[in-house]
């Protein structure tokens, strides 16, 4: 078993806050024992999925500008923003919903774009959408990102059939119906579609359905919703992982039926995935500027942000009961921070700035689900381009990295690593009747067989210097990268995109120990030389 540094402190309870809070000095320094020996479960690359709706400018100029654009591109696919995301090596796009997946009707977004089915985007903003980015489109940007496909298919108003011909369309070998439209179209190879979504939300946008009315549509889903390509079909190499709706949050009323329904699937249906989806918002509806805050509504989303830990572990305590082995991984397909749209937007687009902030929960986030990688094996963070909290922001040909983007860039060495125990103690920092835990830590053995350590130094005013050891492990250098800013809410933006950029960082080595010091409202990701 390991014990997190903050969860640690949080169970300690021997300090009053004020002492906890006012014991230490600035020269204090925070041991945090790496258990180098010992490796854990994978964190799959999966963790670090992103999520790509038909919303606002999410696809339409932040993906797809056409062929015809002025804005350089690749069979209408923008250069600039495949080049940003091939270097935080996206494992999955989730596509083409969220709530517009369940209004989505395949064959409008097929076939010459000049015959293509104009609709409406009921879901967000009513805004027009031409469907000029459809299948074939979607799978040529995951090509071209060098990423797999998470489909999700339409259950709420959709049917079993049209569900069946679109994966048909998408997987079947040209020599039959679907397999020769799909040539026709341009593309004769079967597609990969390594994920399916069965339905989003069903418990709201998705249909307001009831547990167990989902349950009973699912089942038909994952029975007749079939992936034709060879190295896919059962027992394939790479069989198609079919995630079902799960809870909303700290609801458990999906988790228990959902898991409960698996439990008695025989050889004709089954489901490889659970979803979570749970965003962070300081209440709803979000009115949290993402901009103009203070300490106090820094240090507020953190708490709340927090609050994944526990939640993801209520989930997997269910999850456990009905599946001790852990076959089916709970998918966190949507989360992140949603805050109030950007004054002067189309609130149906939810546009936000991205700050210091976001990054620092970016990276708390992605830490909670690395320590509970043998349940948690994928999530995706919304979204991708332009919408809540994205990676990217696009206006016109200008194209901009967000300082969620360079924690996804720094943390690329964790992908599919093997997670490795920390301990610490660094005790809290308090804002106004708000307690957090002052840094935070994971570490993992990496695919390229090297050290690496993440640490978060939430304190937005104090500097923590650590000290790490490794359990004997002789370290002959350290090296990595600091993201910091001169505030929680400094951005980048289009005209100073430079200013939270993450900068190099080393530390001191000495015997069996590293000591760094972390600027305050920091993310370091250390490399460690044996
Ligand atoms: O990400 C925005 C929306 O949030 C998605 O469409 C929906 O699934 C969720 O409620």
């Amino acid at each position: 078993m390991y014990r997190t540094g903050w969860r640690f402190a949080a169970t300690l309870g021997l300090m009053s806050l004020t002492q906890a809070a006012t014991a230490a000095s600035d020269d204090d320094v925070i041991p945090i024992e790496v258990e180098a020996d010992k490796t854990g479960a994978t964190i799959d690359r999966n963790v670090f999925g992103q999520f790509a709706e038909h919303l606002g400018y999410g696809i339409y100029g932040g993906v797809w500008v056409g062929k015809d654009s002025k804005i350089p591109n690749v069979r209408g696919i923008r250069k600039d923003v495949v080049s940003a995301l091939k270097a935080i090596k996206v494992p999955n796009v989730r596509w083409p919903g969220g709530c517009f997946a369940d209004e989505y009707h395949w064959r409008d977004g097929i076939g010459p774009q000049s015959a293509r089915r104009a609709t409406v985007n009921a879901n967000w903003g009513d805004s027009g959408e031409p469907n000029t980015f459809g299948t074939d489109e979607f799978m040529d940007f995951v090509s071209q990102i060098d990423s797999e496909a998470y489909v999700s298919v339409n259950v709420g108003s959709g049917t079993v059939q049209e569900a069946a011909d679109w994966l048909a369309y998408m997987t079947a070998p040209a020599t039959s119906a679907a397999g020769k439209e799909r040539a026709a179209n341009g593309h004769p190879e079967p597609y990969k579609v390594r994920y399916l979504g069965l339905g989003n939300e069903s418990w709201s946008c998705g249909g307001a359905m009831r547990p167990e009315y989902y349950t009973d549509l699912m089942k038909r889903y994952a029975r007749f919703v079939r992936n034709y390509r060879p190295e896919q079909m059962e027992k394939g190499a790479e069989p198609m992982q079919r995630i079902a709706v799960g809870p909303n949050g700290p609801d458990t009323a999906y988790t228990e039926q959902v898991m409960k329904t698996w439990t008695e699937h025989d050889w004709a249906w089954n489901i490889e995935g659970l979803s979570l989806h749970s965003y962070t918002t300081g209440g709803w509806p979000p009115s949290m500027s993402s901009t103009d805050f203070d300490r106090n509504a820094y240090a507020s989303l953190i708490k709340e942000t927090l609050g994944m830990d526990g939640m993801i572990a209520s989930h997997s305590a269910i999850m456990d009961k009905y599946d001790p082995d852990k076959k089916v991984p709970l998918v966190v397909d949507e989360w992140g921070v949603w805050l109030e749209p950007a004054p002067g937007t189309n609130p149906g687009f939810l546009i936000q700035q991205n700050s210091l902030r976001d990054a620092i929960i970016a990276a708390l986030n992605l830490n909670i689900f690395a320590r509970h990688a043998d349940r948690v094996r994928m999530t995706n963070i919304a979204q991708m381009v332009n919408v809540l909290q994205a990676m990217i922001l696009t206006q016109d040909e200008k194209m901009l990295l967000t300082p969620t983007y360079y924690i996804y860039k720094m943390y690329v060495p964790f992908q599919d690593a093997r997670f490795v125990p920390v301990n610490f103690d660094a005790g809290t920092y308090r804002e106004g009747n708000v307690e957090l835990p002052r840094v935070d830590a994971i570490a993992a053995r990496g695919k390229d067989g090297k050290l690496w350590l993440a640490v978060t130094n939430l304190d937005p005013s104090r500097k923590a210097t650590i000290s790490a050891s490794f359990d004997g492990l002789a370290i002959k250098a350290v090296s990595g990268e600091v993201l910091t800013g001169p505030k929680v809410n400094s951005i980048n933006t289009f005209d100073n995109p430079n200013m939270v950029v993450p900068k190099p960082i080393s530390g001191t080595v000495r015997k069996n120990s590293v000591t760094v010091d972390l600027p305050a409202k920091s993310v370091a990701v250390f490399r460690l030389d044996e």
